[in-house]
């Protein structure tokens, strides 16, 4: 049907009404009518703390730690600025996103599969099999990891697609590693203040057990695509969920759009040119025992911009299980969460309504 061919066909169509397969029921509607502006895009516009990551490299080290441990408990997103990969690599990044939506239909359907563990996907709302009300994203999926394996399988239009996709993988993911570091020292699992250099020495190599997984870990990139929506107050670009993850970087263009819930409100994240959102998810909030949060966040369209976000999101490699911390559990400190693995997750998402939240509530 049209529906299966995403918003981005209807936009091309000049369509003048949100069909009703897209539209919410009343209670999961953004709720722009109830705002006292009526642009509920920029009403609540949250400042996500920002972390400086040239400075986590410098004698400053401990205190920004300090800044990414509040910002993972209190808000479970961050800002991520000066982190060094070039301007010119990300730009290109979201240009060559912007240049893959705008593919002939018949060119990005190529890419369309019902397979989950495709290499390479390209869809259209959330989970377009189950979702009863359709969201108004499109998106391309792409397996990142073992890189060599999967290359050959991501589209090969536009030319330079996989040349830049690749270069902007690599960085995410040297990018990430350095992050994963500093949230493990920031939960204080190495502790610089040990009795014997011994204990150092033990800390440092479980730190460098973990990292060496992660290094090893799953990478999945997706590009996301929210064209103008001529009544964006019925229908989301993306429902309210949480990431199933242990970190997404998420490189939005200059529209606003994304929301994160902070204290009952859905608030507006502000586009910082260049800079990164970061987020905590599933995984890490598992592995710190519940000491960082997984936010719920979601995504409002509007009638005036094209809007093209890329998510990276990193975990454990696919057949590892994630499970809390040995040592963030302790008897005043209970365990909190099942373990879990990314097999169920899959079954999990088979199943998913878009409507419905997060994966999260079932490992507790
Ligand atoms: C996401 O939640 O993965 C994407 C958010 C966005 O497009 O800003
Ligand atoms: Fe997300």
């Amino acid at each position: 049907t049209q529906y299966q061919k995403g918003v981005k066909h209807l936009y091309d169509n000049g369509i003048e009404h949100v069909p009703r397969k897209y539209i919410l029921p009343a209670s999961e509607r953004p709720n722009v009518v109830n705002e006292r502006s009526r642009d509920a895009t920029h009403h609540i516009n949250l400042k996500l703390p920002i972390i400086d990551f040239s400075e986590l490299q410098g004698p400053n080290r401990s205190q920004v730690l300090t800044s990414l441990a509040s910002a993972c408990e209190n808000y479970g997103f961050f800002q991520l600025v000066n982190h060094g990969i070039p301007y010119e690599i990300i730009s290109n990044m979201v240009d060559v996103s912007k240049r893959f939506f705008e593919l002939p239909f018949s060119e990005r359907e190529k890419y369309m599969s019902a397979d989950m563990g495709s290499p390479v996907r390209y869809g259209t709302s959330y989970n377009q099999t189950n979702d009863g009300v359709f969201c108004w994203r499109d998106f391309l999926k792409l397996v990142c990891h073992p890189l060599p394996d999967l290359l050959p399988h991501w589209p090969s239009s536009p030319l330079d697609f996989r040349k830049l996709a690749v270069r902007y993988a690599k960085e995410v993911k040297f990018l990430f590693l350095m992050l994963v570091d500093a949230i493990l020292e920031s939960l204080g699992l190495m502790n610089k203040k040990k009795t014997t250099e011994k204990d150092e020495d033990k800390d440092e190599d479980e730190k460098k057990e973990i990292l060496k997984e992660f290094e090893d870990g799953s990478q999945l990139m997706v590009m996301n695509c929210y064209p103008p929506c001529p009544q964006p107050d019925l229908t989301l670009g993306m429902p309210p969920h949480s990431d199933y993850g242990f970190l997404t970087l998420l490189l939005q263009d200059e529209v606003k759009g994304l929301q994160i819930q902070h204290k009952e409100n859905w608030v507006t994240v502000e586009p910082i040119p260049g800079s990164f959102v970061v987020n905590v998810g599933d995984h890490l909030e598992i592995f710190s025992n519940g000491r960082y949060k997984s936010v719920l966040h979601r995504v409002l369209v509007n009638s005036m911009n094209y809007r093209i976000s890329v998510a990276s999101l990193h975990s454990l490699p696919f057949k590892s299980t994630v499970q809390p911390c040995p040592k963030l559990i302790s008897e005043t400190n209970p365990r909190r969460y099942m373990d879990t693995d990314f097999a169920t997750f899959l079954d999990y998402i088979k199943s998913r309504d878009a409507t419905k939240k997060s994966f999260l509530q079932s490992r507790k």
